[in-house]
């Protein structure tokens, strides 16, 4: 296998690197577009007269949604985060098991398919491979297929029964931003939905979580204006001489930290692991490089008087490590130490995952320019990669 570009999307690719406006690359531009992406994501899927969410894309009857025992999940790169945060919800919301699989890794896993099983594939370009093989083999085995896509025609779509539109329009940077959010909102209302089909949600509470849903173009809006895009361009410039990275979540938000440090990887080349906090103590905390101040990026729990991370910081901070916190305002009184903080806007549970992933994409971003990379079109990647 190699990384190949689609032509088709190299093309448009160009064409578009003449349209950034008035922004100085892609990325920046599509991360700039979420706020509009996520409400129209978001909008016109709930009947407020009876709060019962639409979502015809799903051809299954409520018997059959009913009938549905386990769900896998199969991507790769980004999508296969935006996969992990799905699983939480679904989770929460229905009483449905469901297992992230990374597609490459899915054959060897023994996967159980069968025609009580659904397969969510998401794949942002619907060409990957290595997702592709994994929902034949799914589809094989009789599962049911929803492809979560943002190119409607592409292969996925074709080989599946179902699709959701991500709806985020074309994305041309290399990094995927706005396609990821937009995969996270679809995946949270397909989530909603099962829990409305299969009863496990109240109708009052898919109107709630749904409210919630429809709030995240102006949270996010708030991430992109100031004083957020300073301090965290601010952070950035603290953080990118750095060798190493290392972000710190906790629940939802070692997700994001995954994503975080992916996205720094591919704009910035540098090294970027994440971890839960707590087992950070349990060995990886050794990779503290005090000469370097080695950079422990933070995402503080949503809940405000969870102030469970505070011995972490204390450890790393007395050897030696620097300390960047992103948290919410009511969050902040428990951060001890920090050398930078984040302030991010007020956000649920639902949301939180939003609004910390765009702040990890800015703070990528703003590394990488410091670092003078070519943001849009990284070293050695490709925007999607096919078998030759
Ligand atoms: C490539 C890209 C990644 C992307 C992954 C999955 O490796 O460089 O940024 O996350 O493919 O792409 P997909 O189109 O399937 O979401």
């Amino acid at each position: 296998m190699t990384d190949q570009a689609n032509p088709n999307l190299s093309a448009l690719a160009a064409k578009t690197a003449q349209e950034t406006g008035e922004f100085p690359n892609l990325m920046l531009k599509e991360i700039f577009e979420q706020p509009r992406v996520l409400r129209e994501v978001v909008a016109g899927r709930l009947d407020q007269a009876t709060n019962r969410l639409t979502l015809n894309e799903v051809t299954l009857t409520s018997e059959q949604l009913a009938e549905i025992r386990h769900i896998y999940i199969i991507a790769c790169g980004t999508s296969s985060h935006a996969g992990l945060i799905a699983k939480d919800l679904i989770e929460r919301w229905t009483d449905l098991t469901v297992d992230v699989q990374i597609a490459s890794e899915f054959v060897f896993n023994r996967p159980q398919t069968a025609n009580d099983t659904m397969a969510i594939a998401i794949s942002q370009s619907g060409e990957t491979s290595d997702t592709l093989n994994a929902l034949r083999q799914a589809r094989a085995n009789n599962a049911y297929i929803i492809a979560i896509t943002n190119v409607l025609g592409s292969t996925i779509t074709v080989e599946s029964d179902a699709t959701i539109n991500v709806k985020a329009e074309v994305e041309a940077a290399v990094p995927a931003t706005k396609s990821y959010t937009a995969q996270l909102a679809t995946l949270a209302l397909l989530a909603l939905y099962l829990g409305q089909e299969r009863q496990t949600l109240t109708s009052d509470q898919v109107a709630e979580y749904y409210s919630e849903l429809s709030e995240l173009g102006d949270k996010i809006a708030l991430v992109l204006s100031q004083p957020s895009l300073e301090s965290i361009t601010k952070a950035a410039q603290f953080t990118a001489e750095a060798k190493s990275v290392l972000f710190l979540g906790r629940g939802n938000s070692v997700t994001t930290c995954k994503e975080g440090a992916l996205k720094l990887k591919e704009t910035s080349y540098l090294h970027a692991e994440a971890f839960p906090a707590l087992e950070f103590l349990h060995g990886p905390i050794a990779l503290i490089e005090p000469e370097d101040a080695t950079p422990i990026v933070a995402l503080l729990p949503v809940d405000p008087n969870d102030d469970s991370m505070n011995n972490v910081f204390d450890r790393v901070k007395s050897y030696g490590a620097r300390l960047v916190v992103f948290a919410t305002t009511s969050a902040t009184k428990s951060i001890q130490n920090a050398d930078r903080v984040i302030i991010l806007p007020e956000a649920s549970a639902l949301q939180t995952p939003f609004v910390t992933a765009v702040a990890l994409q800015l703070f990528a971003h703003d590394i990488a320019t410091s670092l003078n990379r070519d943001i849009d079109r990284p070293r050695y990647l490709s925007k999607v990669v096919v078998e030759e």
